[in-house]
């Protein structure tokens, strides 16, 4: 198993951060890549007609390899509400009637397949969280499976839920969607980077991540997969960078009416941001480098002491099936004062999310085991 690997952060040395769900701290590598890219426009020389479209190219294969995608079928994107809205609007009208949600599905998915409902006339069905304190993943999955029939015109939900990690089999909701012949839409905003996803394996349509948390990026800056279905889709932009001939700068004015190849026309405009594409490249490139399943691994090992802790104290977590390894929501005992406990957290410089009625705590690489005995010391004796 791979070694701590704080060294390669910035992280100060005094605090705790189990807060890599908000937003993932920076590499160092990542901090020199902006740092380079920003001294580059000093002399604009520098940047060549081909820096327009090599680092955007080499982006797309890399997250490609991540999730098992081919680097055509990628497109760059400054945030996950883009790529939803971009994937919404290419929907077939004739595939179904009910687009499916899981209950607080993050904000930037449920606005997005709200107003296609609304405008086309769709129903929206949330599948809510069954109620309880603890393990509710296996009975929340079955329920989500029940749903999807031949009404169904869409399924968009994370990949794990983002408030407590709650994990979804992602396979078996694909399989009944390509069944019933629904588009399976997902943010993996909070799992890519940090477990295993193949978007043949669970017949994902289209895959969307913000970058600033488990891909290590910058901010304004995400990925998306959308399969070949939406190759002949519209884009939100008609930028001039997603045309057949845009490498031809003293042609432009030939307006090539068709796009660039694959998933290219869903390429933001000014895709190729000098800054924020190296940063994210190399931040990938690490993850790439760490391994698949290594931060799955590293983190599940650190966490073994925390369940037998948790049900020892009266704290409510997921049963491990259904709970992801790299972020998860603890609910308090009913006795314990939510307010009261956030302030001795953060005394101990011991930083979480609050996300519905759950503590939110998420894991990574540069997490160590004190990191955890801080945690529980705090929560053991929440009263000191
Ligand atoms: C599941 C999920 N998706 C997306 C985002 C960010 O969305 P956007 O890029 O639209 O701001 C977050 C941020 O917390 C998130 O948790």
């Amino acid at each position: 198993m791979l070694n701590n690997q704080k060294s390669l952060f910035s992280l100060p040395e005094d605090i705790h951060y189990l807060n890599c769900a908000y937003m993932g701290p920076q590499l160092k590598t990542v901090e020199q890549a902006g740092i380079a890219a920003i001294q580059k426009k000093n002399n604009p020389i520098q940047i060549k007609p081909d820096h327009f479209f090599e680092e955007a190219e080499a982006l797309r294969k890399a997250f490609g390899q991540l999730v098992n995608a081919n680097a055509k079928q990628v497109a760059i994107i400054p945030s996950a509400s883009y790529g939803m809205m971009a994937a919404v609007n290419n929907l077939p009208l004739n595939n179904g009637n009910t687009a499916i949600v899981v209950g607080e599905e993050f904000p930037s998915g449920y606005f997005s397949i709200a107003r296609w409902c609304e405008e086309n006339r769709k129903t929206l069905q949330v599948i809510e969280r069954p109620s309880g304190r603890g393990a509710v993943g296996g009975s929340w999955n079955e329920q989500i499976l029940e749903s999807i029939n031949q009404n169904t015109a869409v399924v968009l939900m994370s990949t794990v839920h983002w408030t407590d990690g709650t994990r979804f089999l992602l396979e078996e909701i694909g399989e009944k969607c390509k069944e019933h012949g629904a588009y399976f839409i997902l943010d993996g905003t909070q799992s890519v980077g940090a477990i295993p996803i193949d978007v043949h394996a669970i017949k994902a349509d289209a895959l969307i991540c913000a970058g600033y948390k488990w891909l290590l990026g910058p901010y304004s800056i995400g990925l998306v997969y959308y399969a070949e279905k939406f190759n002949e889709g519209r884009p939100l932009e008609e930028s001039w960078m997603n045309r057949s001939n845009s490498t031809d700068f003293s042609g432009l004015t030939n307006y090539a009416h068709d796009y660039s190849a694959g998933a290219g026309r869903y390429n933001m405009g000014e895709f190729s941001n000098f800054v924020l594409l190296p940063m994210l490249h190399t931040a990938i490139q690490q993850i790439l480098d760490w391994g698949e399943g290594t931060i799955q691994a590293y983190v599940k090992n650190l966490a073994i002491p925390l369940r037998p802790f948790f049900e020892s104290n009266g704290y409510g977590i997921e049963e491990d099936n259904f709970r992801s390894p790299h972020l998860f929501g603890i609910h308090l005992p009913k006795d314990l004062d939510k307010t009261t406990l956030l302030k001795k957290l953060e005394d101990r410089k011991i930083y979480v999310s609050v996300r519905g009625e759950a503590i939110r705590l998420s894991l990574h690489l540069y997490n160590t085991s004190e990191d955890l005995e801080s945690l529980m010391d705090v929560l053991d004796r929440p009263s000191k």
